[in-house]
């Protein structure tokens, strides 16, 4: 019996899972960082505790499940998307704390991009200019810290997605390289011609040799230091879609994990949102590149960790659940999740989380179903607008990742949408896609045999589309959460 090991390096934390031969879970190790937050609006990661936290997670989960390395067929790779780390050749060494896609810290950058340059943009990478993507980030590393500009001068400064610095500390050669679907989510890579772009290096000052080799989702990259072949890698949003196994275009898929990430796959061509969707690069196997459209939410279980760490109004994460309950409405309490601004189909870096409706009868338990709420309001929002786009109906939801345990939240979501939502067997179907593109490319299974794999665990079924009103007032209470940081 072979196995598969996947580093799933989140936002909030890090995880090792082991996979067997069926793609039954067979240990799962998890841990938490520091997330840092130096300024309002700004978010880092510490380089090292990234490397250190997977590290750390592969040795448990080997040892929790008394497997050794020379039994694992090879290792998948993904990742929270868009955060850079800009690290020194020479030394190995990160330069600055890794900007993670939440920091809207060029916001004003992003301002003049969107005045001059939004449509080359565009058409070229798929995205809209937003802090949320890496190309931003990098360009702000470049102008802002010496010791970034000190390795550009001399020519050892790499830049990467998380894939890329994992990878970089991982396999003994150094290898510098991250996978289509991480390539695309940085801004500087042309989806059309599937290669760093000349002119968006140029408008961001990033030359190509600070860059990583871009290489196939799934194909046998380098030997690890453990070992096993580096046979996987992906966007963490882009792994579940894959192992949700929505190979066919117009499967979709809703992870709801630090952020909700709706992604829909749209096949072999590019296919440009005119409405404020993403187009993506799902994976590229060999000579096949299957694109995606997708629909961001920046915040949904971080609103829940921000209840239970930020505000201590709950004590887990699961006493979402519980007090929500206990309110049977909202109580006229309405929610703008803004806490990083708004993505699809806002894109609004300015907007900031609002509260509205309290009254002195407002409970803890009205915040509380008003932060739930929120996520199923934002979810229909993008739902609706991929069905517009793409004139696909979507009769049924996917949806997989931590936040999909509360019952309570995925019974309100099938009544706000009028349709059922499915919840996967397998929570954690980012690892699952990543260990699925991993035994890929050493044979271990093909793509018919993979189509099976998805199971659900529950559907939860609406009787109708409910909470119209609700709806239509919450739609008030994110435009007036618009426009607010100067
Ligand atoms: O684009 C950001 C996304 O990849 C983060 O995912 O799972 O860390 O919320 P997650």
């Amino acid at each position: 019996m072979g196995y598969i090991l996947t580093i799933d390096q989140g936002t909030s934390s890090t995880r090792a899972i082991l996979f067997d031969e069926e793609l039954y879970q067979v240990a799962v190790v998890q841990e938490e960082f520091e997330q840092i937050y130096p300024r309002p609006g700004w978010v880092e990661h510490n380089p090292n505790d990234i490397v250190l936290t997977a590290m750390s997670c592969v040795e448990k989960v080997v040892k929790e499940a008394r497997v050794s390395f020379k039994e694992i067929e090879a290792i998948g790779i993904t990742n929270q998307r868009e955060t850079i780390v800009a690290w020194d050749a020479r030394t190995g060494k990160a330069l600055y704390n890794a900007i993670v896609w939440q920091c809207r810290r060029t916001k004003d950058r992003v301002e003049e991009l969107r005045q001059s340059y939004k449509e080359l943009i565009h058409s070229k990478t798929g995205l809209y200019p937003d802090p949320y993507f890496s190309a931003t980030k990098m360009e702000w590393l470049l102008k802002n810290v010496p010791e970034v500009q000190n390795a550009a001068e001399r020519g050892t400064l790499r830049f990467g997605t998380i894939d890329s610095w994992l990878i970089w500390n991982l396999t003994p050669e150094r290898l510098h390289v991250t996978d289509y679907s991480n390539a695309s989510r940085t801004m500087l890579f042309n989806i059309n011609t599937l290669d760093w772009d000349d002119e968006l290096l140029e408008l961001f000052s990033i030359k190509r040799e600070f860059l990583p080799d871009v290489v196939d989702s799934s194909a046998q990259i380098c030997h690890s230091i453990y070992g096993p072949i580096i046979g996987g890698i992906a966007g963490d949003q882009q792994a579940s879609l894959f192992g949700q196994s929505a190979f066919n275009p117009g499967d979709m898929k809703c992870t709801h994990g630090t952020g909700s990430f709706l992604l829909m796959n749209t096949g072999n061509k590019p296919k440009f949102s005119r409405n404020g969707l993403l187009t993506t690069i799902g994976w590229k196997i060999k000579d096949e590149v299957t694109y995606a459209v997708e629909g961001s939410i920046f915040a949904s279980g971080a609103l829940v960790k921000w209840l239970r760490d930020g505000l201590g109004i709950i004590s887990s994460a699961e006493e979402t659940e519980t007090l929500a309950k206990q309110a049977e409405n909202n109580g006229g309490v309405y929610f703008s999740g803004a806490l990083a601004g708004l993505g699809a189909p806002y894109w609004d870096a300015t907007a900031r989380g609002l509260l509205i409706g309290l009254t002195r009868g407002t409970t803890k338990a009205h915040i509380v179903r008003a932060v739930l709420e929120y996520v199923a309001f934002r979810t229909r929002e993008i739902v609706e607008l991929m069905e517009k786009e793409t004139g696909i109906p979507i009769k049924r939801l996917l949806v997989d990742g931590g936040m999909t345990r509360n019952n309570l939240l995925m019974d309100l979501q099938a009544r706000v949408l009028g349709i059922p939502v499915d919840r996967s067997m397998i929570k954690e179907t980012t690892a699952l896609g990543a260990a699925m593109l991993a035994g890929l490319s050493v044979g271990l299974w093909d793509r018919e045999l993979l189509k099976d794999k998805r199971k659900s665990e529950v559907v939860f079924t609406p009787r109708g589309r409910e909470m119209e009103e609700e709806y239509l007032r919450w739609k008030e209470a994110i435009k007036r959460s618009m426009n607010w940081e100067t």
